[in-house]
């Protein structure tokens, strides 16, 4: 029997992996993607999910200058360079290590290590079908206002229409690229580069294990997910 052509089981997709950063808000004296979760690094059990992903060939980290050759040897199927002092910066050097035959690129965070292979897999499907930028969004569920410098509220937004975005962010490689070429301030997600380009930026849905490990609570709230055999 000839094998059917199954495009997701291409491998086509890099990933861009930010790992750089020092973890300032979660303390305890090492870089973030560096700390242990369950017995293992952030990093590596992030990484062990993107690999999962059928469509993930490449895994590309930017790693804590002085961290390069140990996290080179934490995940050997991976290429590793330095990255920088933001994040814009990090994820710039890693794309620039991305070889030039991958067309779609994603751009993960190491510190959102419980995201489930299928929200990898979602993101990468949907630019694969078409679309230049895709990012996953969740509903906001507090009530959001905005204050002025005393901290007195001065409006209350609509909740309706705002979304708290996640990563992967999924990207037509010729799109980043130009987008982190044109960035002229700084940005906290590598989607509104894009936006400021004039793309259209998609959404998918998120996935609530996809949160930003951020704070000693949520390391704490990752270990219970995983004790609890709760993840993908
Ligand atoms: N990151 C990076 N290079 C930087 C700063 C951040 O690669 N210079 C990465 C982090 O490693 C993380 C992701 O970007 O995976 C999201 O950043 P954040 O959650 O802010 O992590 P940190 O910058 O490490 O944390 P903090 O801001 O509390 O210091
Ligand atoms: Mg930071």
């Amino acid at each position: 029997m000839t094998a059917t052509f199954q495009p997701h089981l291409r491998r086509d997709v890099a990933v861009v992996v930010p790992a750089a950063g020092a973890g300032v808000r979660l303390g305890g004296g090492q870089p973030k993607a560096l700390r242990p979760l369950g017995g293992e690094p952030l990093l590596s059990r992030c990484c062990r999910n993107l690999a999962q992903a059928p469509s993930v060939g490449l895994i590309v980290i930017a790693a804590p200058k002085d961290s390069v050759e140990f996290v080179s040897s934490l995940v050997p199927s991976a290429h590793v360079v330095a990255g920088g002092a933001t994040r814009q910066e990090s994820v710039a050097a890693a794309l620039a290590a991305v070889p030039a035959e991958f067309e779609i690129i994603l751009v993960h965070d190491a510190a959102r290590a419980l995201t489930p292979p299928s929200l990898i897999e979602a993101v990468a499907a949907a630019v694969r079908e078409g679309q230049e930028a895709v990012i996953p969004a969740l509903a906001v569920v507090d009530t959001i206002k905005r204050v002025d410098e005393q901290g007195r509220v001065t409006a209350t937004v609509d909740r309706a229409q705002l979304r708290a975005i996640q990563t992967p962010q999924g990207f037509r490689r010729g799109l980043l690229v130009k987008a982190h070429a044109a960035a002229a301030d700084s940005h906290t997600d590598d989607a509104g580069m894009v936006e400021q380009l004039g793309a259209v930026v998609h959404t998918v849905p998120g996935h609530p294990h996809a949160f930003k490990i951020t704070t000693p609570l949520d390391l704490v709230i990752a270990q219970a997910l995983l004790e609890a055999g709760q993840c993908e």
